[in-house]
This record gives C-alpha cells, structure tokens and sequence, in this order.
C-alpha cells in the first residue's frame, strides 16, 4: 500500500512538472530543469501530500507544494552534483547536468528549479494568502543559511577540516543539509491547515537524519547500477557521515532508532499516521 501511494504520488509530480515545465520555451536551461526535476522517490513530495491527507487538506491544493517542493530538492541535486561541490556525473541513472549540458546551464537551471519552487508551492490553488505566505516563509528559511544551503556549506568545509567533526557537529550538518527539507515537507499539510506542527516536527527530525544515514550507508553498500548515482565516493571525498564517526553497523542501529522516534511521534494520528509509519521504515529499508 505504502510502494502504491509512492508510486501514484510520483507519477502526479511528474504530471504537473510535464504541465508546468511545457508551458515554458524549450530553451537549454527548460529542458535541463525537465531532464533534473525526472524520475526520483519523490519522497518530499510524498510527505507533503501524506501530512495534507492527515489534515484534510484536499490532493489537488497539495499537489502544488509537493511539485514545489521536488522543484527545490532538484535544484539543491543539480548544485551538489557540480565539479566544485560533490562532482558527480550520474543522478537518477542520467548524466548529471552538468555533464549533459554545462556547467554555466547547470548553475541556471538549479537558480530557476528554485524560483521554480517558490511559484509551485504558493500556487494561488494551494491555500489562503495567510497559507502561502506561511509556506514561502517557511521553505525560505528551510532551504537558506539556517537550513540546506547552511547543511551543504557544513558538508564541504567538512572535507578540509583539521579534525573530524563530533557526533553534536554531524548532526547538525545533517540536519541542515537533509533534514530541513524533509521537514518542511512533513509539516507543510499541518501548515495548510494551520494546524499544530509539533508530532510531524518530531517525526521530521527522526526520519530526517535517518534518511541521511540511510544514504551514507548505501554509499558504502551499494553500487552504482542500483542507486542511479555514483557510491563509494564519501570516505575518499572526507565527508563527515554518521558512518565515518559510528561504523556501518553502529550507523544502522541508530538509524532504526530514529525510525522508532518517528514512528512514536505520531501517535496523536493513531492508525491514521500508519502511512508515514510505513514511509518511515522505507527510508532505512529502501535499496536506492
Ligand atoms: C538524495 O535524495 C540526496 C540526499 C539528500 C541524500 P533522494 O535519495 O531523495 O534522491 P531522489 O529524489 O530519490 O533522486
Ligand atoms: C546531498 O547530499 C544533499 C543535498 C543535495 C542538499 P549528498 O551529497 O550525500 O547526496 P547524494 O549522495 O549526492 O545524492
Ligand atoms: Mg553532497
Ligand atoms: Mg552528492
Ligand atoms: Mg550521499
């Protein structure tokens, strides 16, 4: 049931990315953010669509802050993926922007996937005026300097740092470059609903980082064929992960761990909250 909603979700955001993006001219920089808003787990756009569910928030408002959502986590993939950042010539079995194109259209491409964000999730169909501006302060300050963009600034630095960062300095790292996003994703129905954030904040922040581990281990455990993106690349780059501090088994152990907070934050829902208990569990089961 979980995998089904995944994939319908999956399949509505690329439905509204084709619609929205086939509006525009079909310049370079349009059809690299077409080629990098493609494919994906869609996993923000999912929780934006599952904590709407959960407030009564109606599919087709939700839809606009989960394709906005997915515009802002592709651009974030694009900029990552850059030689002077990560330097990754696969994502999501393609070649990176970067790669297909250049990097001058890469850089503009994740610039208007961000912009992009903005448009999609204050979508006039998406809420009041009170809802929107809501939802744009909180994607701002989820995306900037207190959240991603502070997360990845961490993430690099990381790489030349004298010493290895501590358990308290990675988790932060983590949770500004993974988690903030996840977490404006898992809040955005209770947002639109005007409702209380707190259980899916505490829900967010477990799943958050332990989607992040679950990502440095596949790093170590996977291969490339199977992620549609490069592994093997973490240890020799110098990235600070909860791996390079815990060791893989440690690691997984912490990870299940989050995944029993996440799950126990939602208790207020009951059975209503079993979706994004199962969303929770694919997060540290999933194989890519
Ligand atoms: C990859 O995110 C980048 C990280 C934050 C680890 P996902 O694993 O959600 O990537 P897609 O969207 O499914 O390709
Ligand atoms: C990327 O983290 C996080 C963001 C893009 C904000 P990673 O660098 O670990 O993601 P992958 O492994 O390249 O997907
Ligand atoms: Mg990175
Ligand atoms: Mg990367
Ligand atoms: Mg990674």
């Amino acid at each position: 049931m979980f995998r089904d909603r995944l994939n319908d979700t999956a399949a509505a955001i690329q439905a509204q990315f084709d619609t929205v993006l086939g509006t525009f001219d079909a310049v370079p920089v349009v059809r690299a953010m077409a080629h990098a808003t493609n494919g994906g787990k869609r996993l923000r756009g999912f929780l934006v669509l599952e904590s709407a569910r959960l407030h009564g928030i109606d599919p087709n408002k939700a839809i606009w802050p989960a394709t906005g959502i997915e515009a802002l986590h592709a651009y974030s993939l694009v900029h990552d993926d850059l030689p002077c950042m990560d330097d990754d010539d696969l994502r999501r079995g393609e070649p990176t922007v970067h790669v297909k194109w250049d990097e001058a259209t890469a850089v503009l491409a994740g610039d208007a996937l961000q912009t992009l964000a903005f448009e999609l999730a204050t979508h006039p169909s998406a809420g009041n005026g009170d809802v929107c501006a809501d939802l744009a302060q909180s994607l701002a300050k989820a995306s900037g300097a207190q959240g991603m963009v502070l997360g990845q600034a961490l993430d690099i630095a990381a790489e030349t740092a004298d010493a290895p960062l501590t358990l308290d300095q990675i988790t932060a790292l983590q949770r500004g470059k993974t988690g903030a996003l996840i977490e404006w994703s898992a809040t955005a129905g209770a947002r639109m609903a005007q409702a209380d954030l707190g259980p899916l904040q505490t829900y967010a922040r477990a799943l958050g980082l332990a989607f992040q581990i679950a990502d440095d281990v596949l790093d170590i455990t996977s291969d490339a064929a199977t992620m549609g993106k490069a592994t093997g690349k973490d240890a020799d780059a110098g990235k600070a992960t909860f791996v390079s501090l815990l060791g893989l088994d440690e690691a997984k152990r912490r990870a299940d761990q989050l995944v029993t907070e996440a799950c126990d934050a939602l208790h207020v829902y009951h059975a209503d909250g079993d979706v994004l208990r199962d969303a929770a569990r694919f997060v540290v089961t999933r194989k890519s």
